[in-house]
């Protein structure tokens, strides 16, 4: 059967904490979930629902659809198993193309070794065909092949995304310490916020947070956004399906008067910048941008979610100062915010104790390799919060 027809394996890769936000998204869409992993979630589909997540997922960080899956103890023996694959339905002659891959088999040490045999199977099997080969090098931003190749366990995918789908293309300034939009977009979800009612991100910085809220809200699929994908570069690749898909999105866009999303933060340069991102993400117009200290942002009578990822970071010295802005967030909650639900993502557990609120949930997270955590602080109306 041809390579990108029928119904494949579809593998979306996660970073740690994120799966089961991934795992709602993609059945939400309509895709079964058929295995569940601390950080990958399989799936099955054709290859109109890979384009269909490249789409819509907002936290998943590519879409793998799988080509074949066989076995292989050594390098030669995967050159073999691969050679016969009919390339020339997916790359073409004068295209490029990379490969990375996952490799923990006992014959090879450097997992460059693994990749340089793909993509000798993939040239040979075209200059054997045509006479001529595609070019194929470290750059991403074309086909990506993708090998997970477990001791005799070998799996060949295309990646259609190619660069991580956390590009939506809209954050062209990441300001500093930004959060990845990928992980984002699963804080959202995780704060349980609707879409509905007040969303409020003091402490904003590039306004990650508040745009993706946003783009939620707005039934906004991330990947309208962005310009690029792997898939694109196939061969004889139309763009007719691409899009519908998008048009079809486009008119699912529901805006609500009864949103109101408000990030605030005491930089003025971050303002700036959080307004530039949210004006190219296009959701500028419901998010009220403001300049001051966290304690003065406003927090409307109709309640929702505060969600808030103040800096924690390990220069000598700050951590004094930030122990007193983590109690002043907890103070912030606890005189201003009665009936919202309050969150703080931060990587450190000592700064998060100085809230002074008891959490009622902590979710764990990676944010580039340092553990956070997501915690939830519900401030109930009519009583004193945290009591
Ligand atoms: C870790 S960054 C937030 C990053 C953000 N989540 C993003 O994706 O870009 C923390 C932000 O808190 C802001 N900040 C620090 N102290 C503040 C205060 N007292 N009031 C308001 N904002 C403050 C900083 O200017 C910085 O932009």
């Amino acid at each position: 059967m041809p390579l990108l027809e029928g119904r494949h394996h579809l593998v979306v890769p996660c970073s740690p904490g994120i799966a089961p936000f991934l795992s709602r998204e993609i059945r939400e869409l309509g895709l079964p979930v058929i295995a569940e992993q601390a950080t990958s979630i399989t799936s099955r589909g054709n290859f109109d629902e890979a384009l269909k997540l490249n789409l819509h997922l907002r936290c998943g960080q590519r879409v793998l659809w799988r080509l074949s899956a066989f076995k292989a103890e050594n390098a030669d023996q995967l050159y073999e198993k691969l050679m016969p694959l009919p390339w020339d339905e997916l790359v073409p002659v004068d295209g490029y193309f990379s490969v990375t891959s996952v490799v923990d088999n006992p014959t090879i040490r450097d997992n460059r070794f693994a990749n340089l045999r793909v993509k000798d199977a993939i040239v040979d099997r075209l200059r054997r065909l045509t006479g001529r080969r595609p070019d194929s090098g470290p750059r991403r931003d074309r086909l990506v092949f993708y090998l997970f190749w477990k001791k005799d366990e070998a799996r060949i995918y295309l990646d259609t995304s190619g660069p991580t789908l956390a590009r939506r293309d809209y954050r062209l300034d990441p300001g500093k310490a930004p959060l990845r939009e990928t992980l984002a977009a699963a804080l959202v979800m995780a704060s349980g916020w609707s879409g509905k009612g007040s969303f409020i991100n003091p402490m904003c910085g590039s306004g990650t947070l508040a745009i993706e809220a946003a783009l939620l809200a707005l039934n906004t699929p991330p990947g309208l956004l962005r310009q690029e994908y792997s898939f694109q570069f196939l061969k004889g690749y139309r763009s007719l399906r691409w899009r519908e898909l998008k048009a079809a999105a486009r008119r699912r866009r529901r805006p609500d008067r009864r949103l109101r999303i408000i990030a605030s933060d005491i930089d003025p340069k971050m303002i700036a910048v959080a307004r530039e991102n949210a004006a190219r993400a296009g959701v500028d117009e419901v998010i009220e941008f403001l300049l001051c200290d966290f304690a003065s942002t406003p927090v409307p009578e109709t309640p929702g979610v505060i969600l808030c990822n103040p800096e924690y970071g390990s220069r000598l010295g700050a951590e004094e100062e930030l122990k007193k802005t983590y109690r002043r967030l907890g103070d912030f909650f606890k005189q201003k915010a009665a009936g919202y639900e309050a969150f703080v993502f931060s990587g450190n557990p000592a700064l998060m104790r100085e809230v002074g609120l008891k959490p009622e949930k902590k979710l764990k997270f990676d944010n580039g390799g340092i553990p956070c955590e997501l915690a939830s602080y519900p401030l109930y109306a009519g009583r004193p919060a945290g009591a």
